[in-house]
């Protein structure tokens, strides 16, 4: 049964890089990324880990814990990390699951039986401070994720879920937003102190509101 957005995130328990971790309390009351990868020792993966170490400081400041799933043992994984660290200029700090038991991918689904019966696809999970499922993202293997996109998300999430409105296409902090069709264009001018843009009564644009 695949996982669906609003779905609790199932917890686990799993040997990882940085040693044992329950799910929950590695996530505590921050949002979560929780990313596969189909195999260790592999080129298009060991560019996306090496990108989701150099933006660990964006994922920081966006209160974000990541954390990589490969279904290969911790001691290869130990040795994969020395390459990544070494080919991408960078420290992976971020732990990396060793399922090689398969437990996690099966949990999350991550195991496409049409796409490889035993490795992962790349699947992204955002999870949020409520442990629900924010957003999915499913990759084939052969194509590398857009890390500065899954922060992009989040950023549009974390407006989201403080303010009534609504990021439109392509649109990336300190943009313009969507006012919610939910508030009247006389509650929004009072709601939104930086004005209102009526397009059409359902397209109403606000500078972006202050994230706190
Ligand atoms: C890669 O990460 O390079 C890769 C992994 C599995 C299949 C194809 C590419």
């Amino acid at each position: 049964m695949s996982l669906r957005l609003g779905d609790t995130a199932p917890n686990f328990k799993a040997v990882t890089s940085k040693g044992e971790i329950d799910f929950y309390e590695f996530l505590g009351d921050s949002w979560g990324v929780l990313f596969s990868h189909p195999a260790d020792f592999t080129p298009v993966c060991t560019t996306e880990l090496g990108r989701t170490a150099q933006l660990q400081g964006e994922f920081d400041k966006r209160n974000v814990k990541v954390l990589a799933v490969s279904v290969d043992p911790v001691d290869k994984h130990l040795g994969w990390i020395g390459d990544i660290n070494e080919t991408q200029n960078t420290t992976v700090e971020f732990p990396l699951i060793a399922d090689d038991n398969r437990i996690v991918s099966g949990l999350y689904d991550m195991i496409h039986p049409n796409a490889s019966a035993t490795a992962t696809v790349r699947s992204v999970f955002v999870i949020g401070p409520d442990k629900k499922i924010k957003l999915t993202l499913t990759y084939p293997a052969s194509t590398g994720r857009n890390f500065l996109e899954i922060l992009r998300v989040i950023d549009s999430m974390q407006l989201t879920a403080k303010h009534s409105v609504a990021t439109p296409a392509d649109w990336n902090q300190g943009e313009d937003v969507i006012i919610s069709t939910a508030i009247k264009t006389e509650d929004a001018l009072k709601k939104f102190p930086k004005g209102v843009k009526e397009i059409k009564p359902y397209l109403r644009y606000t500078a972006q509101p202050e994230s706190n």
